[in-house]
């Protein structure tokens, strides 16, 4: 247990949001959707997710359109049904669990959509098995033996800025709390930033100015339509760890400029562009990305990526790495990741009045009184 107060367990505020913990759950793809909707398994899971007590709850990529989901069982914000079954899901989500922020995090696949689970293998879906004419900047496959996205025209482009407003509209309704926009993975908007994705020769290709246009298109748009207070942020891929693509240097010109348009904050994750990238993975090894970026661009940070114990996440927001810290597969590990953290560093937790019996002996202090 450590002597000072522990800033993992300190209040933040993402604009107006006020988030109780530096605590982040990572946007999870769950794979469960049916035509976009989300199902029994998704109103399970969430409940689980908001459990937690973390400071803000990621619900995972959600494609704006039909053709940007990865697999035909993402989850979607592109019709009423979609927002139908989110704002249920959520309901009884909230139901289950004491208040917690939730976010969207605003998805479109590119050339890595119309793929199986990983699960079943994350390989392209057979012809006439449910596929879809992916969409890229360009008709570049992402592997050898993919197949070849279209190339988007302007229209396309239009089409796809439009559809993320729209999402981003029904997550108003819906009542969700954060949008970050996916610029991430390898996915469509981190395929117009990289040159290796990229190839275009019209005014969306090219130079670092025409690559990142169009994400910053949508980024525009998206900022008109989910209105302030409300944040609005941007998960990044910082490095592409190839040579010859997207770099550091670029992430932190590219932040720069997406809060002079009025983002709220950067989630600074890595890779996914290509399958030649060779990532230096071990413990917070996305952590000193995410410190040049919040030094670069002075917007709040999430640091993401292996950072699995409660005193390596207390230490990274105590030395001004990061704001907040996301895990992922350390959730999904134990599900009350914050509890126990909690518990290890000397702090307190809100939990569901249900469970507040649930403390071990000597661990009786954590569960916060109301
Ligand atoms: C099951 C699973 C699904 C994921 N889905 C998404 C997603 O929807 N969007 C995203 O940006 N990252 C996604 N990721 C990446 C995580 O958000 C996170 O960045 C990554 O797993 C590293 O964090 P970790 O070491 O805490 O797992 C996913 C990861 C896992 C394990």
């Amino acid at each position: 247990m450590t002597t000072t107060k522990p800033r993992l367990f300190s209040p933040f505020k993402l604009r107006e949001l006020a988030l109780a913990s530096r605590i982040v759950v990572s946007p999870m793809c769950q794979y469960s959707a049916i035509d976009g909707r989300a199902t029994d398994w998704h109103r399970v899971h969430w409940g689980q997710l908001m459990q937690a007590s973390a400071g803000l709850v990621f619900i995972e990529a959600t494609a704006v359109t039909p053709v940007g989901r990865i697999t035909p069982g993402c989850l979607g914000l592109y019709d009423d049904g979609c927002e139908e079954a989110i704002a249920r899901g959520l309901a009884i989500a909230r139901a289950a669990a004491p208040p917690v922020p939730v976010a969207i995090q605003l998805a479109h696949a590119g050339r890595k959509g119309s793929r199986t689970p990983p699960w079943d293998g994350g390989r392209g879906v057979a012809p006439g098995d449910g596929d879809w004419e992916t969409v890229a900047p360009s008709a570049l496959a992402f592997q050898p033996g993919d197949p070849v996205p279209r190339a988007m025209t302007r229209q396309d482009l239009d089409e796809v800025r439009d559809a993320f407003v729209a999402a981003a509209r029904r997550a108003e309704r819906i009542g969700l709390d954060a949008v970050e926009l996916h610029f991430a993975h390898g996915y469509l908007l981190d395929e117009f930033l990289s040159p290796l994705a990229n190839r275009r020769e019209d005014a969306y290709g090219g130079t670092f100015e025409g690559r990142i246009r169009f994400p910053l298109e949508v980024f525009a748009a998206v900022r008109d339509a989910w209105r302030a207070p409300r944040p609005l942020g941007v998960r990044i891929s910082a490095t592409d760890w190839v040579d010859g693509g997207w770099t550091l240097e670029d992430s932190l010109a590219l932040a720069v400029r997406l809060r002079a348009l009025g983002c709220d904050f950067i989630d600074v994750s890595s890779g996914g562009v290509s399958p030649l990238q060779k990532i230096p993975l071990g413990p917070g090894y996305q952590v000193p990305l995410a410190r040049a970026v919040r030094a670069a661009s002075s917007l709040p940070t999430i640091a993401v990526g292996l950072i699995t114990d409660p005193a390596q996440a207390d230490a990274l927001i105590a030395a001004g790495d990061a704001d907040l810290v996301a895990l992922a597969r350390g959730i999904l590990w134990d599900s009350r990741w914050p509890w126990h953290a909690a518990a290890a560093l000397g702090a307190h937790v809100h939990v569901p009045r249900q469970y507040t019996r649930a403390a071990p002996m000597g661990a009786q202090g954590v569960i916060a009184k109301r």
